[in-house]
């Protein structure tokens, strides 16, 4: 499944989008705020601001020193939340060690959080009704709906329980009729459980393979989410060249996921500019 490809159609329709928006006099504008010099997350900001560019979505980066204190950051996205031109603030995570994190979500107003990561729109999402959801995830149904993988009545296993991929995963899936397994650290017999996986999406990130061919169950559909640099080189969970072999579906890292969790945000800041004005999309 080629991330870049499917990203590519969708920053399409998100540019299209931008130009109708635009003709109701809004330009789409998306804000993000880096605390501290994390090397990972400055490269995700600045493939996230070209992303924007390339659309016509408006962006603009804080970058703030790790010594900010938590009350300096609730501030500036109270300035945020309340600057009729912002329509998107996104908080790049982790955050350095000290800051609360959970208190800095919770500080963004629910329609301008472009990562959906507020309770209310976690919430909202796990009620069955989607409406800001995180990128990742929402990029991973999209990349399952463009190659037709069936969901409905399918078996989904997902190795991850965060907030950010795994907890939104399992309930989008959910939605979609799939009978969903989020695995974890403490999960017994794992490969027992990613060999009845119809669709096997892995998060972990650590330097060895975390999945192998064996288990994986044959002409399955396996998503890797994971991202680990090993020798300067990108590389995800899955033993691509051998698992390829077995599975029906699946995606390569880097051009897999990645591409999608950003094209969904710009989706995102689109959804959020629309229903800051009142506009269906
Ligand atoms: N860190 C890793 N992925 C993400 C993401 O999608 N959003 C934010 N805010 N931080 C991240």
């Amino acid at each position: 499944m080629d991330g870049k490809l499917v990203a590519g159609e969708v920053k399409k329709q998100v540019a299209v989008h931008v130009q109708q928006l635009e003709k109701h006099g809004t330009v789409p504008f998306l804000v993000t705020i880096q605390v501290g010099d994390d090397a990972a997350s400055a490269s995700y900001l600045k493939a996230k601001h070209k992303a924007a560019d390339e659309v016509g979505i408006r962006s603009e980066s804080h970058h703030l020193p790790a010594d900010t204190s938590q009350d300096k950051l609730e501030a500036l996205l109270g300035q945020l939340n309340t600057n009729p031109k912002v329509n998107g603030i996104l908080v790049q995570l982790p955050l350095p060690p000290g800051f609360n994190e959970e208190r800095v979500i919770e500080r963004i107003i629910p329609y301008k959080d472009v990562d959906g990561l507020h309770p209310i729109n976690a919430g909202k999402l796990a009620a069955g009704h989607e409406e800001l959801v995180p990128g990742t995830p929402k990029g991973v149904i999209k990349l399952l709906n463009y190659y037709k993988v069936p969901v409905a009545g399918s078996r989904a296993v997902i190795i991850n329980r965060s907030n950010l991929v795994g907890r939104p995963l399992a309930n989008l899936l959910l939605n979609r009729d799939a009978t969903v397994t989020v695995c974890h650290s403490k999960t017994p017999n794992l490969s027992g459980m990613t060999r009845t996986a119809d669709i096997l999406v892995s998060a972990v990130g650590k330097e060895v393979f975390q999945i192998r061919a064996e288990h994986v169950k044959p002409n399955s559909t396996v998503v890797d989410v994971g991202l680990t640099r090993v020798d300067g080189k990108l590389r995800g969970d899955v033993d691509f060249e051998k698992v390829n072999r077995v599975a029906g579906y699946i995606t390569p890292v880097p051009g897999g996921v990645g591409p999608m969790t950003i094209a969904c945000l710009l989706e995102n800041t689109i959804l959020a500019s629309s229903i800051q004005i009142g506009l269906k999309v």
